[in-house]
C-alpha cells in the first residue's frame, strides 16, 4: 500500500478520474443547455445549505470524489441554462474550462517570468492585442489581473501616482491635498470601494448626475469639479463607466475626455461590462472616446465567455502600469528598476501569486478566431433591442430605459396592481424558487424593477417570451 501523497498523485489515478470527469461534465452541460438541469438556482435557505457541507474530515477519506462533485454539481446555479438571465457572469467556453484544468495542474503562478513563462508571454499578447482594439499602440501595456473590482482599484492607484502632485504611494494618503475621483452615481461600487482602500473616505469618489438613460451628464462635471475643490478636494481623474452596472448604460466618453484634457485629470473607463462592444462592428460606437482614456478595465469573465476571474488594467501610456505598485520587493525583482523588467508582471499586479490567467483567453482566441466573439457580443446586444421590442409591445410590462447593451431592466404592471415594487420583488422570489429562470432585481429612482443580464449565448427570444408569460401567471397567482 503506497503512502498517501504518492497514491493522491498517481497519473493513472488523475487519467481515470478525468475522462470520468469530463464525461459527467459533458452530460451535464447537454442538460444544462437543453434546460434539464433546472431549477436553475437550486434554491436552499442558507442555513440548510451550510448544514449539507459538513465541516468534519476523516483521517482517511473517501476512495473518489465522484459523490462529491454529483453533489457540486447539484447545488449549483446553472449558468449554462438558456434561462439564466441574471448578474453578468457568463456561461463559459467548454474549451476554457478544459484550460483551466492543464493550468491548475501546471500551476504556473506567475509573479516573476521564471514562475510562468509561457503564460506571461501569452499575458503579454492577449494585452497587445486588447490594447490594439481599443484603438491603441504599441506603447500602450497592462496586466492581467483577478476581477475588475481589483482592475479599477490597480488604475485609479496609477492614476493617483501620476496626479495627486505628491507621492502618495510612499508618503501616504495625507502627504498633500485629499483627493478626489468624479464618476457617475451609476459608477460600480468597487470605484468607491477603491476610493475608501485608497484612505479617501467615503467622499473620495464624487458623484456626477446622471440623465434620463442613466449616461452621466457630462455638462454637470465643471460644477461637480467645482464643487469638490470648494470642499478642499484635488480631483484627479474621471471614471467613465462603459457601461453601467445596474441599467448598462454607456457614459459619453468623449465628452468625458475632453473634460479631463481641459483639466487635466486623468480619464479612466471602466469597461469591466462593455468594453468588449469594440470587437463589434454595430456597436463600437458606444465606446467612441475610449482610444482617449488613459487606463480602462476590460472584463474578460463578463462578454469574452471566460470563467472567473480575468480582467485586463490597460494604460494608454504603459509606462504608467508600473506606477500603481511602484515598490521594490528585491528578492523577487533582481533588476532594480522594475521596469526593466516587464515579464515580471507581479510588479504591476495586486497579486503576487497569480492563476495563469492568460491561458483560457488566448487559447480560445486561438481555436475560435475573434469572429466568435464579436458575434456573441453583438448577438446579446441584439437580443436585448429584441426583448425591449417585446417589452414595448405589451401594455402589462414597462421598460426602465432602452437598452444600449444586453442589460434590460423592466417591471410587471398587470391592470390593478398598486405596490409595484413589492409586486416585482415578490415575483423574482416566486420564480427564483419555482426554479425555471434566473433573474435579478434592481432599485432604479422610478422603483424597483427585475433585471436581466442576457449574458448566456444561447438564450433566445422564444425563451424571453416564455419569461414574460412565466412572470404573468406568477403575477395571477
Ligand atoms: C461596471 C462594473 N465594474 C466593475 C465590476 C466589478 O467586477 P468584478 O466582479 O470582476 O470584481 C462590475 C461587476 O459587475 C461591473 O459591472
Amino acid at each position: 500500500m503506497s503512502d498517501p501523497a504518492t497514491s493522491a498523485f498517481d497519473p493513472e489515478s488523475f487519467r481515470v478520474q478525468g475522462h470520468a470527469l469530463v464525461d459527467r461534465l459533458a452530460t451535464y452541460l447537454a442538460r444544462a443547455q437543453a434546460g434539464e438541469a433546472r431549477p436553475v438556482l437550486p434554491w436552499r435557505d442558507p442555513g440548510e445549505m451550510a448544514d449539507a457541507w459538513p465541516s468534519q474530515f476523516l483521517e482517511r477519506g473517501q476512495s473518489d470524489p465522484e459523490g462529491l462533485l454529483e453533489h457540486v454539481i447539484a447545488e449549483a446555479i446553472h449558468l449554462h441554462d438558456p434561462h439564466y438571465v441574471g448578474h453578468q457572469v457568463t456561461s463559459p467556453l467548454p474549451l476554457a474550462a478544459l484550460c483551466e484544468l492543464a493550468g491548475t495542474l501546471l500551476n504556473n503562478a506567475m509573479a516573476v517570468y521564471e514562475m510562468g513563462p509561457g503564460a506571461t508571454a501569452m499575458e503579454r499578447s492577449l494585452v497587445r492585442w486588447m490594447a490594439g482594439c481599443l484603438g491603441w499602440d504599441a506603447r500602450a501595456d497592462g496586466v492581467l489581473t483577478s476581477g475588475g473590482s481589483v482592475g479599477n482599484l490597480t488604475a485609479l492607484l496609477a492614476a493617483r501616482q501620476a496626479r495627486a502632485g505628491y507621492d502618495a504611494w510612499n508618503e501616504g494618503a495625507y502627504a498633500g491635498l485629499p483627493l478626489c475621483v468624479l464618476a457617475s452615481e451609476q459608477a460600480h461600487y468597487c470605484v468607491g470601494r477603491a476610493a475608501q482602500i485608497m484612505g479617501w473616505g467615503r467622499d473620495g469618489v464624487v458623484p456626477v448626475p446622471v440623465d434620463e438613460h442613466f449616461r452621466m451628464r457630462a455638462s454637470a462635471l465643471p460644477e461637480t469639479y467645482r464643487g469638490a475643490l470648494r470642499a478642499g478636494r484635488k480631483p484627479i481623474a474621471v471614471v467613465g463607466s462603459a457601461c453601467s452596472t445596474a441599467t448598462g448604460a454607456f457614459d459619453p466618453l468623449d465628452e468625458i475626455a475632453d473634460f479631463c484634457a481641459s483639466r487635466g485629470l486623468w480619464f479612466h473607463v471602466d469597461g469591466a461590462h462593455g468594453a468588449s462592444a469594440v470587437l463589434t462592428d454595430r456597436y463600437r460606437r458606444l465606446l467612441d472616446g475610449i482610444e482617449r482614456a488613459d487606463s480602462v478595465v476590460w472584463d474578460a469573465h463578463k462578454m469574452l465567455l471566460m470563467p472567473a476571474l480575468v480582467t485586463a488594467v490597460l494604460f494608454r501610456d504603459g509606462r504608467r502600469s508600473y506606477e500603481a505598485f511602484a515598490q521594490e520587493a528585491s528578492y523577487l525583482f533582481q533588476d532594480g528598476d522594475p521596469r526593466a523588467g516587464w515579464y515580471d508582471t507581479g510588479v504591476r499586479t495586486l497579486e503576487c501569486t497569480k492563476r495563469m490567467l492568460s491561458l483560457p483567453l488566448y487559447t480560445a482566441l486561438t481555436v475560435y478566431g475573434t469572429r466568435l466573439f464579436a458575434e456573441y457580443v453583438a448577438g446579446t446586444f441584439d437580443l436585448a433591442r429584441r426583448f425591449a421590442g417585446l417589452l414595448r409591445a405589451a401594455p402589462d410590462f414597462e421598460l426602465a430605459v432602452e437598452p444600449e447593451c444586453n442589460i434590460v431592466c423592466f417591471r410587471h404592471v398587470p391592470a390593478g396592481a398598486r405596490d409595484l415594487d413589492a409586486l416585482q420583488a415578490a415575483l423574482r422570489r416566486r420564480l427564483l424558487r419555482a426554479g425555471g429562470f434566473y433573474l435579478v432585481q434592481v432599485r432604479l429612482p422610478a422603483g424597483l424593477y427585475l433585471r436581466t443580464t442576457l449574458i448566456n449565448p444561447l438564450t433566445r427570444e422564444e425563451d424571453l417570451v416564455e419569461l414574460l408569460e412565466t412572470l404573468r401567471a406568477a403575477a395571477r397567482e
